[in-house]
């Protein structure tokens, strides 16, 4: 195994959705390892393209080499997800004939310690998808009084505990006790006790610093606004999303924009055995909708 594996989740399911063909140009935006991106190389053989972007540097580097083998059929930056119109226009490509965003984080992201997206393993509290710019959640837990604190972890974690838990976070910090994510995990520990189940109850809380700390909401929005016009008429855009706020936003989108007709009714959910290899995937939510032309 690389330093960077991450399984692609529902992997069979997108290329199902986005069927890449020789002489296709797909885009995958959240490139991590690779791993959808070979797939989609693979199938677009023997000249399809792949435009894939990134925002974590690392990532890029894992998938450029995972990619190795496609040589000029893999062309890759570093680029928000929310740059997809910029990148495009960047590298003179007009349309896509597919585009895949994977949300979140990778396995690699909460494998490493230094990163600190974890509270299995302690590191600085930073969660930066890119650690060349932004604050880091502890920056974020230190300049935020406790009531817009309550209000990020309530939104992003759909944690109802979320008072409690600020007023906690504020605390450790002001005492100095919030260094690393083990500590960021005990102070929710001692606003809302300890784990008992099997979801530790830290884990709202860390989702929702994360996702204000790389404002992916934000990002996704730019995505699903950017989609259609990065279409060429008939190419699709799949999207798989990891909590409800992310699928809530993408089924609001495919279903009212005049240019996107929805390919899924439903969300396509991992089957039992993906679910079983893959505990990542529990969560996976994957839509895709078709570009179409405006009704006159
Ligand atoms: C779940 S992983 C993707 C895994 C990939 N599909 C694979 O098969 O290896 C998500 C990746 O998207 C990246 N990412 C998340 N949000 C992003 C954003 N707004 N802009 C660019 N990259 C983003 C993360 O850095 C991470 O590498």
């Amino acid at each position: 195994m690389s330093a960077f594996e991450h399984t692609p989740v529902l992997l069979e399911e997108v290329l199902e959705q986005l069927d890449p063909t020789a002489g296709g140009v797909y885009g995958d935006v959240t490139l991590g390892g690779g791993g959808h991106a070979k797939a989609i190389l693979e199938r677009s053989s023997p000249d399809g393209r792949l435009i894939g972007t990134d925002r974590d540097s690392s990532a890029l580097e894992a998938a450029g080499a995972a990619l190795s083998g496609f040589g000029e059929r893999a062309t890759l930056r570093k680029a928000r997800i929310s740059e997809l119109v910029a990148v495009l226009a960047s590298l003179q490509i007009d349309k896509l004939d597919g585009v895949l965003a994977d949300l979140g984080v990778s396995s690699v992201h909460l494998d490493r310690a230094e990163r600190g997206f974890s509270f299995a393993k302690d590191g600085p509290i930073d969660m930066r998808m890119d650690r060349t710019e932004g604050e880091t959640a502890l920056d974020l837990i230190g300049r935020s009084d406790p009531e817009e604190l309550a209000n990020l972890i309530y939104r992003y974690g759909e944690e109802h505990r979320s008072r409690k838990i600020a007023r906690s976070l504020r605390r450790a910090y002001e005492e100095g006790e919030l260094r690393t994510t083990g500590d960021l995990r005990h102070a929710v520990h001692r606003a809302v006790g300890g784990r008992r189940g099997r979801v530790d109850p830290a884990t709202k809380t860390f989702q929702a610093l994360r996702i204000a700390v790389n404002d992916e909401l934000g990002e996704l929005q730019a995505l699903l606004e950017q989609a259609p016009h990065a279409l060429r008429l008939g190419g699709v855009v799949a999207v798989i999303s990891f909590h409800s706020l992310e699928d809530r936003m993408v089924k609001h989108a495919f279903r009212d924009s005049e240019q996107l007709s929805p390919l899924t009714k439903r969300p396509i959910v991992a089957s039992e055995r993906e679910r079983a290899d893959n505990p990542r995937s529990r969560s996976a939510k994957l839509r895709a909708a078709r570009r179409v032309e405006v009704a006159a």
